[in-house]
């Protein structure tokens, strides 16, 4: 019986996958190389600096770790300026619907993001007082797919890990949640989401 339900952000309620797409593009137009869409796949659900690694392998540059934080904190603030014109139509179809689906039946809800960015995309959204529970990029030290994130997620709305459900679009997130001993939906393929306990392609077919 699911008691608690665990939301990864980017992806599974709202598309900021093509903001931080255009941002690392720019960037490494800057560094002289392209970046492509297919390239962008393997950032999705990794962490801020992660993401930057893999941009650099890709064009083949290696860099400080002082040169490497510039460029991260470059890209964020790219990053920012789009996010920051987001407004509550970006929300992905039948997210806040079910949302408040779920409220309706008693179930505690909480956010379970690696974006340091995810209070600014809630409230942008509209959708802040629908959680109970938010746990970001600036609350956890281990990336998915370690699955601090969701058990401190579960910790904060007071319940068992077994009693929690996850909705992931990231394939590291569906083996964070597992790990935590969570039951999984993924949002988007079965060919990516090869491990989650059932697919769909978007909140809205749960509804
Ligand atoms: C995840 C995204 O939710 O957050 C990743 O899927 C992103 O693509 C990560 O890199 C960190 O986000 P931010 O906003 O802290 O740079
Ligand atoms: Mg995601």
């Amino acid at each position: 019986n699911i008691k608690g339900a665990l939301f990864d952000l980017d992806g599974v309620i709202v598309d900021t996958a093509k903001y931080h797409y255009l941002a690392w593009k720019r960037l490494a137009g800057e560094l002289g190389f392209e970046f492509t869409e297919e390239h962008n796949e393997r950032l999705k659900g990794v962490s801020r600096m992660r993401s930057l690694e893999i941009l650099l392998e890709v064009g083949g540059i290696s860099c400080t770790p002082e040169e490497k934080l510039a460029m991260a904190e470059k890209k964020n603030n790219w990053y920012v300026e789009y996010i920051k014109k987001m407004d509550e139509s970006e929300i992905l179809k039948g997210a806040r619907e079910y949302l408040l689906k779920l409220k309706g039946e008693g179930v505690k809800i909480a956010l379970g993001s690696a974006s340091k960015n995810a209070p600014m995309i809630l409230e942008n959204l509209g959708i802040t007082n629908l959680f109970d529970a938010v746990i970001d990029g600036n609350k956890v030290s281990k990336a998915k797919p370690d699955p601090e994130v969701f058990l401190l997620g579960a910790k904060e709305l007071g319940l068992k890990a077994a009693d929690c459900i996850v909705y992931e679009d990231a394939e590291a997130g569906i083996e964070a949640a597992r790990r935590a001993g969570m039951g999984t939906v993924g949002i988007g393929s079965r060919d990516i989401l090869k491990e989650a306990d059932m697919v769909v392609s978007g909140l809205y077919e749960l509804l």
